[in-house]
């Protein structure tokens, strides 16, 4: 197997977390970043402490990685805040907030990180929708919308870094149980588990095995692709 480095955001806890280990575990190097610090302890894993939307600390992270690791073959967007709130009720300053890390951050990465890509002439980058998106959840306009503009930034950033061999793809899960989707209520999270094709909550598996097919190098002719899972449609 070819040892590949992964740059992973929002991997404090969750799924970033999981995916993590689950790269690390299959012989990897993993740089990941969060606001809060990590327990995470592995000879082949760095963790960075910062807000994903500040861009001096997100070109630091990106450098840091260079110097130890050399290159940046997988990119994972995977930090993101939702706030479930009618938008009538949604303060302004949250709705800075989820944009802030949601679309922000992902446009940061995406820009640090396809510059070293752009020099490797190769590289693998998948963002994190959510089917929240597709299924217009009342209740999550902002947190839909950030996602939205994730959508829109992936396809557009595909066609911009096609010519560089690099491919940019999302993936949108359905609800996970992580700290995310904590607080959505019992009847709340039935129902929207009724709008999926298969009614079932997601696993990082789920999550994973998409990613796996994102970054795979026969997948270099799949790009600006958003897989929504639970055959939700866009
Ligand atoms: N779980 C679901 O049901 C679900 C469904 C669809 C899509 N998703 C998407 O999947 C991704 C991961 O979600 P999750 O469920 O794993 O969420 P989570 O359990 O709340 O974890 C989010 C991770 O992102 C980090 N993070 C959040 N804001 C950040 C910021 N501004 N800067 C740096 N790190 C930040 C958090 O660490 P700190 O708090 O320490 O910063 C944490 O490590 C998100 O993009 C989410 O929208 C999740």
């Amino acid at each position: 197997m070819e040892q590949k480095v992964f740059l992973i955001t929002g991997t404090s806890r969750g799924i970033g977390r999981d995916l993590c280990e689950y790269y690390l575990n299959l012989g990897h190097l993993v740089a990941g970043c969060s606001r809060s610090s990590s327990n995470l302890e592995h000879e082949r894993y760095t963790h960075f402490i910062f807000d994903v939307s500040d861009e001096k600390a997100v070109k630091d992270m990106v450098r840091q990685t260079i110097k130890k690791y050399k290159r940046i073959d997988v990119l994972l967007n995977n930090a993101g805040i939702a706030s479930m709130n009618p938008l009538m009720l949604t303060p302004y300053k949250t709705a800075v907030n989820i944009f802030n890390t949601n679309f922000f951050g992902t446009f940061l990465f995406i820009r640090e990180a396809g510059k070293v890509m752009i020099r490797q002439k190769k590289g693998r980058i998948v963002n994190f929708s959510t089917v929240a998106t597709p299924l217009r959840l009342e209740g999550e306009a902002i947190y839909a919308a950030s996602k939205a503009s994730v959508v829109s930034l992936t396809e557009i950033a595909a066609r911009e870094l096609a010519p560089y061999f690099i491919t940019v793809n999302a993936v949108g899960p359905t609800p996970t149980p992580t700290d995310l989707i904590r607080s959505v209520p019992k009847d709340k999270m039935e129902a929207l588990l009724n709008l999926q094709a298969i009614k079932r909550l997601g696993t990082i598996a789920d999550i994973a095995n998409v990613i796996g097919f994102f970054i795979d190098d026969k997948s270099d002719f799949i790009t600006g692709q958003t897989i929504y899972l639970g055959g939700v449609n866009p």
